[in-house]
């Protein structure tokens, strides 16, 4: 399977599903690497590795429309069967969504449905949870809330910053990522009917 990945940052998740992709027999591979920003960390990340890059800024555009316009013209000519988001900080439309519905993959740094959204890491010390995580999750309309995939979990212990709880979710991101794609790209999970199901014996 083809896939598209998009990154806002670092991209250590991009870069956990590029080693993934490069075992042999894996069901998928990455041809193109997507970013919002011109200094996302994570293009060189991928150029290291031969991944073609491309970034899409927003200012460059009239509009939101715009700006996914471009992005998908630049989608339908590499023909992808997947699109990763991984770190990639803009909310996709309707349109987009649409356009690759079922067919697009996000990874949350929280064990939704909790915490949605921003800040995952300090809100979770916050409210006193003991346990923390990730969420892989077919990418819908609503912000953080499409059928999951693929979760893990952590524990917080007492101390915790956002940051010793976000290395530490880390780790388990960079194993939850490659195991959701190739449950996808291999057909035994799917979208349908707004809920992730599978399609094989696992
Ligand atoms: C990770 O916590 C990821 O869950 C979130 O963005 C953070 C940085 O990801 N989406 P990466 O290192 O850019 O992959």
């Amino acid at each position: 399977k083809r896939v598209v990945a998009f990154i806002s940052g670092g991209g250590s998740n991009m870069l956990a599903l590029a080693k993934a992709c490069a075992t042999p027999d894996f069901p998928a591979q990455i041809v193109a690497v997507f970013s919002d920003k011109a200094d996302a960390g994570g293009l060189a990340k991928a150029e290291a590795l031969g991944i073609p890059t491309r970034f899409f800024l927003r200012k460059d555009f009239a509009s939101k429309e715009a700006h996914e316009a471009a992005i998908l013209a630049a989608l339908d000519a590499l023909a992808p069967d997947l699109l990763c988001l991984a770190g990639y900080m803009r909310l996709l439309s309707g349109t987009f969504i649409n356009r690759y519905e079922g067919r697009i993959l996000n990874i949350h740094p929280s064990l939704l449905p909790l915490f949605p959204g921003l800040n995952t890491h300090q809100r979770a010390i916050d409210a006193g949870m003991r346990i923390a995580g990730c969420t892989v999750h077919f990418v819908t309309e609503g912000m953080d809330e499409g059928p999951v995939v693929v979760q893990a979990a952590v524990p917080v212990v007492p101390g915790d910053t956002s940051d010793t709880l976000a290395a530490r979710v880390l780790t388990v991101e960079h194993r939850s990522y490659p195991l959701a794609l190739r449950l996808v790209a291999e057909g035994k999970v799917r979208m349908e009917g707004g809920k992730a199901v599978a399609s094989g014996t696992l």
